[in-house]
């Protein structure tokens, strides 16, 4: 009947009781585990804020420095799976490694699976995620350069060690620049956690099936790809590009923008749930700013995104929709500034976000959720007789 209706894309649907991310569109406020953005981003380190994500508290040093042990304890990956990489064609995207890659994961460690979880095999399979992705990551990249892998150094922190094994040359000791490591460490916070968006529900609907914590994250990955989620970071840059190769016309492409004809949008704008600034982009814009200051890199993408968000901003169009950059606007200026290849930028997403997926995924499985399984309004044909295929 016309009063049932349905609920496309969840934006009404209440899917689960979370203790995890606190967000508030609106005010445009973020807040993991009840510490905001803004302080964690300023004073935290990755691992510390996936312990929190995952574990519910900030972790003590003891408990933080045995987490950090077994994460690095756990970055090699099986030789065999470099054997994997040999199949790939060289153009192959990151992207569909990393799925791949993570999937045959659970190939390596079966036990990780089931209805009864074993909670020490649930750390462990925790460990070994947030170590191997880095490796997985670093060494689709060399692939697809066609360089030798890096294997990981056990002595450098979780930053350094994955900037060595994408950009350590064989024959030369890579040297840390602290300014790109605490640039690395502030884009995984930001990125760490974000509610029910489009990936973790996948990573909770995959994992609600009793499905390995392995084949869930995959699920989350593919998720993430779409240009609608994490990949629009890559599609900002090259958007940005775009305009500037074009004589940085950036009023002409907000009008593309705004032309209902096409399916254009202007990537790393709007938002489903900030009708206000997202914050996370808000610290982004600060910290490319500071960066490229102390790299001394002058981009010119930086200033084009700048004067793209003042046009936008001062828009009508975008201002009654109340659409602002989110975080995936300014990222990938950070993300070039500090080396990393446009192809690369939503596997970086990916590093990021992991540690929430756990955490979602943790917290489905320890309330024992049941499977998800959404209902439908059936708009098929009423019931109707088979036709022999003479007769058709
Ligand atoms: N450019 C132009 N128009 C837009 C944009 C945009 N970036 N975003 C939304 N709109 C318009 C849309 O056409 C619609 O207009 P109307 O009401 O006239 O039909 C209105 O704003 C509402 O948009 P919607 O598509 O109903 O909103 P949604 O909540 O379903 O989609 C979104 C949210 C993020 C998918 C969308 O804003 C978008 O496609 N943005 C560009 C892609 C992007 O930057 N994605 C990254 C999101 S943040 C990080 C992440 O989740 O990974």
């Amino acid at each position: 009947t016309g009063l049932i209706t349905s609920d496309l894309g969840y934006k009404s649907t209440g899917a689960t009781k979370s203790a995890i991310t606190f967000l508030n569109g609106e005010k445009g406020v973020l807040r993991y585990r009840g510490y905001p953005i803004e302080q964690l981003a300023e004073k935290s380190s990755f691992l510390e804020v996936a312990y929190l994500l995952i574990y519910g508290d900030l972790p003590g040093a003891d408990e933080l420095s045995k987490f950090r042990d077994g994460i690095t304890r756990h970055t090699l990956i099986h030789e065999d799976m470099k054997m994997l990489y040999e199949g790939y064609p060289a153009k192959a995207h990151p992207m569909g490694v990393l799925a791949s890659m993570i999937g045959a994961l659970s190939t390596f460690y079966p036990n990780a699976q089931g209805s009864e979880l074993d909670p020490e095999e649930v750390d462990l399979t925790i460990r070994r995620l947030i170590a191997k992705i880095t490796t997985i990551a670093a060494w689709s990249y060399r692939k697809s350069q066609g360089f030798p892998i890096m294997y990981p150094q056990n002595k450098l922190d979780y930053c350094s060690n994955f900037l060595h094994m994408m950009f350590a040359l064989p024959t030369e000791e890579y040297e840390i620049n602290p300014t790109i490591v605490k640039a690395l460490n502030t884009l995984l916070i930001l990125h760490a956690d974000h509610e029910q968006n489009c990936s973790a529900s996948t990573v909770r609907m995959a994992g609600s099936s009793h499905a390995s914590l392995y084949a869930a994250i995959t699920a989350g990955v593919c998720a993430l790809w779409g240009p609608l989620h994490g990949g629009a970071n890559q599609q900002v840059i090259e958007m940005l590009e775009q305009i500037h190769s074009e004589g940085s016309d950036v009023a002409r492409m907000v009008e593309k923008a705004k032309d209902k004809s096409s399916d254009f949008r202007l990537m790393g704008f709007g938002h489903r749930v900030y009708k206000n600034f997202d914050p996370r982009a808000k610290i982004i814009k600060k910290v490319a700013d500071e960066v490229l200051n102390e790299l001394h890199i002058e981009d010119p993408l930086l200033e084009i995104a700048k004067s793209l968000e003042e046009v936008a901003l001062n828009d009508s169009y975008f201002v009654e929709r109340k659409l602002y950059p989110n975080v995936d606007f300014y990222s990938g200026i950070l993300y070039r500034a500090i080396g990393i290849p446009t192809e690369m930028f939503t596997v970086m997403f990916a590093l990021g976000r992991l540690p929430g997926w756990i955490a979602q995924w943790k917290e489905m499985r320890d309330n024992n959720e049941p499977i998800s399984r959404p209902r439908q309004i059936y708009v098929g044909p009423n019931k109707r007789d088979y036709v022999d295929l003479e007769n058709r």
